[in-house]
């Protein structure tokens, strides 16, 4: 991978204002992916492909990621970003919607990693449990969002996406085909082990 690029892209996204991965969050994800390397990812929302190309150094050899993002304009920036970071033949971009995308994929993954719409976490979540191995995990950002989730906020626009983080929360803890931890890095990060 060529890191130059990397972080050329690293800085041109964070001073578009697009979202992208902290860099603690980051830090803690390898930490997971350190011992068992994945071969399969799939993430759901690319952006502009910073987390996936990050991703692409936590991969077993010859392993590969399958990224979803509806945003044409994203998803080919995405493209470009891959192509300049030399990890073409590691990341796969699906165009679309991950609503629409999700139900007609039947791969088995390692690592699934959950970064879209929050008002559609459960739905993202119960596809991720259909494909996801066991001994995989499951991770989902952003789960405390800005503190809304564990406050009594309730209240806003945002209502349906923290009624839905709420449940996500709920769903993972209480299946007991699940390990989960919520850890407060980044805007909260939901790390769900496949028992
Ligand atoms: C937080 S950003 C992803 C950041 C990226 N994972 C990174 O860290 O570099 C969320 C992205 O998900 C996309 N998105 C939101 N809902 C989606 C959906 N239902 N299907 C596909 N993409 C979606 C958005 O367009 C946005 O680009």
């Amino acid at each position: 991978m060529n890191k130059q690029e990397l972080l050329k892209i690293k800085k041109k996204a964070l001073e578009e204002k697009i979202p992208i991965i902290m860099d603690d969050t980051l830090e803690v994800i390898e930490k997971y992916l350190k011992k068992d390397k994945p071969k399969r990812i799939l993430e759901i929302g690319t952006a502009v492909g910073y987390s996936a190309i990050c991703f692409t150094e936590f991969l077993a050899e010859n392993g590969v990621i399958d990224t979803i993002e509806r945003d044409e304009k994203r998803a080919r920036e995405a493209r470009e970003n891959i192509k300049k970071a030399e990890v073409e033949e590691k990341i796969n971009i699906y165009e679309g919607d991950a609503i629409e995308i999700l139900p007609k994929l039947n791969e088995k993954y390692d690592v699934i990693f959950i970064d879209a719409a929050k008002g559609k976490y459960t739905f993202f979540l119960n596809e991720a449990l259909r494909m996801v191995n066991k001994n995989g995990i499951i991770f989902a950002d952003n789960i405390l969002y800005k503190g809304y989730v564990l406050s009594d906020y309730n209240k806003h626009k945002q209502r349906t996406a923290v009624r839905n983080l709420r449940e996500y929360i709920k769903e993972t803890s209480e299946n007991p085909n699940l390990e989960t931890e919520i850890l407060e890095v980044g805007d909260g990060l939901a790390v769900s082990k496949i028992l």
